[in-house]
């Protein structure tokens, strides 16, 4: 039944395939989280904590879900956060969800521990480009990495501070995932049952973690898991005089990914951010942590008429989406929604997942009432 990319109707149809396309170890760091994966599981439940409350005879034949963040207006109100690893996933890797989100009209984020070269995306793609700044201990390393934006026509940078230490992800360390992965009987076995996935592991050119791999040696010669390279490497003494500075190198659109608290919101505006993405990393670090839906409210009425706040985490349908423009974010963002679909289809899969979104976005805006984004308000919301 879920064969084909174009039997899948909804983020879990592609989460289904993905499972069956993909080495388990592969498919368990996707979709795997820390702990109990409470706060995962949370981040989409929280959206069924309100209902909408639609409008009817509005004339909606004409839809407009266009918006602005960070300066760039997108044509729908969602967009694929950065995510690590992608040709890990699928041959086509970033170039090939950065090619479908361009299509769609949409930004693209692309992770420091990604498998394409800033130089590479930025000249294949002219659709809105968010860099993930991940601060490393090295210095030099991020400086380079915010020099090779700067020069490659980044619009935007957003630095993750969720990761001051690697989240418990139990999945990983059951599977043994690392990056290189590692060869032994059980990987072999794995290659060997998801053939089409190892022939292109094999016969297409070798990923590496291009943005890196200048500076440092673990995830392309030396064996790490994700969360020994974020004990390791990344720089855990950063605080907000260090995320300022980071801001001023910068100096343009900028985002600070990964504020869960009102306080941490208003720290942020006053060292200069652009905007405030409210993310828990997936769920793949603190699990227990609020999920963003929870704790939207309450940043955009501290924050929300200075900086843009983006909602990310959990969206697996168009009404998610609906319920955080009506509580005043200006765009959400995921992973796991294009994800799964990128494993299961390239670039195809990717533009599937966005189409079904977009598709999702577009009736229910048009079953809500409503014909641009910017009618959602609270009003339509009613908390149980
Ligand atoms: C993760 C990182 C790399 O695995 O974003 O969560």
């Amino acid at each position: 039944m879920f064969g084909s990319i174009k039997n899948c109707n909804n983020v879990k149809d592609f989460r289904e395939l993905a499972r069956k396309k993909l080495p388990s170890p592969i498919f368990h760091y996707i979709d795997g989280a820390a702990d109990d994966e409470i706060t995962y599981k949370r981040n989409t439940d929280a959206f069924d904590t309100c209902d909408l409350v639609p409008n009817v005879l509005a004339g909606v034949d004409e839809i407009d879900m266009s918006t602005t963040v960070m300066g760039q207006k997108i044509d729908m109100p969602l967009y694929c956060a950065p995510t690590a690893l992608q040709r890990l996933f699928h041959y086509e890797g970033e170039i090939g969800v950065a090619k479908a989100a361009e299509k769609f009209g949409t930004m693209f984020g692309i992770s420091s521990l990604g498998t394409a070269s800033i130089e590479e995306i930025s000249s294949l793609v002219s659709t809105p480009k968010l860099f993930q700044l991940y601060v490393h201990k090295d210095q030099g390393l991020n400086n380079d990495l915010i020099d090779r934006c700067k020069n490659s026509n980044f619009e935007a940078m957003a630095v993750t501070v969720d990761t001051a230490v690697g989240g418990n992800r139990e999945r990983d360390l059951q599977t043994g995932f690392t990056i290189p992965m590692k060869l032994n009987l059980n990987s072999a076995l794995s290659f060997a049952t998801h053939p089409s996935w190892a022939f292109n592991y094999f016969t297409k050119p070798k990923w590496e973690l291009s943005n890196l791999k200048n500076h440092i040696d673990a995830g392309t010669s030396v064996m790490t898991s994700i969360g020994d390279y974020f004990t390791q490497m990344l720089d855990n003494s950063l605080d907000w005089k260090g995320v300022e500075n980071i801001n001023k190198k910068w100096g343009k659109q900028f985002a600070i990914k990964g504020i869960m608290s009102v306080d941490d919101a208003k720290k942020a505006v006053d060292v200069g951010a652009t905007c405030v993405m409210v993310s828990n990393h997936g769920g793949r670090q603190l699990d227990g942590a609020r999920s963003p839906f929870d704790q939207l409210a309450e940043i955009v009425e501290a924050v929300g008429d200075k900086v843009d706040v983006v909602c990310e985490g959990g969206i697996r349908r168009g009404t998610h989406v609906l319920k955080a423009l009506s509580l005043g974010a200006k765009a959400c963002s995921g992973g796991r929604m294009y994800l799964y679909a990128l494993a299961a289809g390239g670039q195809k899969g990717v533009e599937k997942s966005l189409s079904n979104l977009r598709n999702e976005i577009q009736r229910d805006m048009k079953l809500m009432g409503v014909s641009n984004i910017s009618q959602l308000t609270q009003k339509n919301l009613r908390f149980r």
